[in-house]
């Protein structure tokens, strides 16, 4: 099974050894992701937006990010790109964990006033472009090296000894108080304790997300102004990326693999044997009971994704709301010809009359709803 995955890079390599070591069920070992704290359906717990704010300047970041980030080089060390030779101490080159965000001051750099979505369509010909691409570069690093990540924080040896003392960045992070919470400390705990740590895991059971900019300077005096909303894009980086054509396949790989099938899928262990798999070789599944009961959009082989467009096409166009559910008797998934009645787009534009908007607990950028639309309107074929 070991480097069969074709595709140039050895880090899915590496990582599946790192789980060959630890105990079996390594993808397993990251547990629930909870992305979003709700009144209606509280969870114990830290949840991936939860947002933080640097004392000193306001800056916020999602909690995990600001603890990886502090804590992995700073920008200056180890994972971070602008570390080089003894810097690194030790670290590969390549390796990088830098999840800062791109773009903070449109006072200070012109080219933040560019919109998010100017990115996509994978331009790299501007500085934020760039900076954008990099950043979603370290994070599928991170997300490569989840697991390792993982077992190295909770072992104590990441970041190692001294070394990481000294890398580490111990300006406080501060949390807007929430009544609805009063076990939230006000400052965030630190990655050596256990909450720290439960901070992490879920992050990266969440798959790492970031935010990428903010609307303006972030200041010290307004380091409590919340961001306006988690789902708004300013806030919530959604990575700059190729936009699909409107086939099933193609659609399939660009949005439900990348962002449904986390939940919409049984937890998945194997490196996919697919060589177009956009993750690297790994399989998303198992964060979702509810969402895989709902709906299950993978195919029969466990170990290549290949088939899965071709096979679950089935479980979306024509396919009546599931029964028992959130949306049973109130229509179809997908309409051929009828993007708007068709359920899973009201879920995508959080236009629904039964369940949650989807993705659950974050969204998917509108130019990418429009390619799915595009999709049922010519017919909704599996193409
Ligand atoms: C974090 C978990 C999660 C993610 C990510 C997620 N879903 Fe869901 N999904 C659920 C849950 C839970 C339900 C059942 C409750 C409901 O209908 O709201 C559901 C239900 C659905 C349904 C209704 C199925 C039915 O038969 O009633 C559709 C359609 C759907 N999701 C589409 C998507 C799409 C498309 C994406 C990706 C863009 C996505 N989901 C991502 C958790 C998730």
């Amino acid at each position: 099974m070991l480097g069969v995955g074709s595709g140039p890079s050895f880090l899915p390599f590496l990582v599946s050894a790192l789980c060959l070591l630890s105990l079996p069920g390594c993808k397993r070992d990251l547990g629930e992701c909870n992305l979003k704290w709700d009144r209606e359906r509280p969870i114990q717990g830290p949840a991936a937006f939860d947002i933080v704010y640097r004392a000193t300047d306001g800056l916020p970041m999602y909690e995990g990010q600001a603890l990886v980030q502090s804590t992995c080089g700073d920008g200056s060390f180890c994972h971070a790109p602008a570390a080089v030779g003894a810097d690194r101490i030790g670290v590969p080159a390549g390796l990088n964990f830098d999840v800062d965000l791109a773009c903070t001051d449109v006072t200070d750099d012109p080219s933040c006033a560019q919109p998010l979505e100017s990115c996509e369509g994978g331009q790299t010909d501007t500085l934020y472009c760039e900076r954008l691409r990099n950043l979603q570069n370290n994070r599928n690093q991170v997300n490569n090296w989840a697991e390792g990540m993982i077992q190295e924080i909770r072992s104590g040896t990441m970041p190692p000894g001294e070394a990481g003392q000294r890398v580490r960045n111990n300006t406080p992070w501060i949390r807007t108080t929430d009544p609805d919470r009063p076990e939230r400390s006000a400052e965030l705990p630190s990655i050596d304790s256990s909450e720290g740590q439960e901070i992490v895991r879920n992050w990266l059971a969440c798959q790492a997300p970031a935010i990428a900019r903010t609307e303006t300077p972030p200041l010290a005096t307004d380091e409590l102004e919340l961001c306006q909303s988690v789902d708004n894009e300013i806030c919530v980086y959604s990575g700059p990326s190729d936009l699909p054509d409107p086939t099933w396949s193609d659609i399939y790989f660009g949005i439900m693999f990348t962002d449904c099938v986390i939940c919409h899928g049984p937890s998945n262990d194997n490196t996919d044997q697919n060589p177009n798999n956009p993750l690297d070789g790994i399989i998303p599944g198992g964060a979702s009971d509810a969402g895989l009961t709902a709906l299950n959009l993978t195919g029969a082989d466990t170990a290549d994704t290949t088939n899965w467009p071709a096979e679950s096409w089935s479980a979306v166009v024509n396919a009546l709301a599931a029964d028992p559910g959130d949306c049973a008797g109130q229509g179809t998934l997908v309409i051929p010809n009828d993007s708007a009645g068709s359920i899973m787009v009201q879920k995508m534009r959080a236009m629904q009359t039964c369940g949650d908007s989807m993705p659950l607990g974050s969204f998917v950028s509108d130019s990418l709803v429009q390619v799915v639309e595009e999709w049922i309107n010519q017919g909704a074929l599996n193409n």
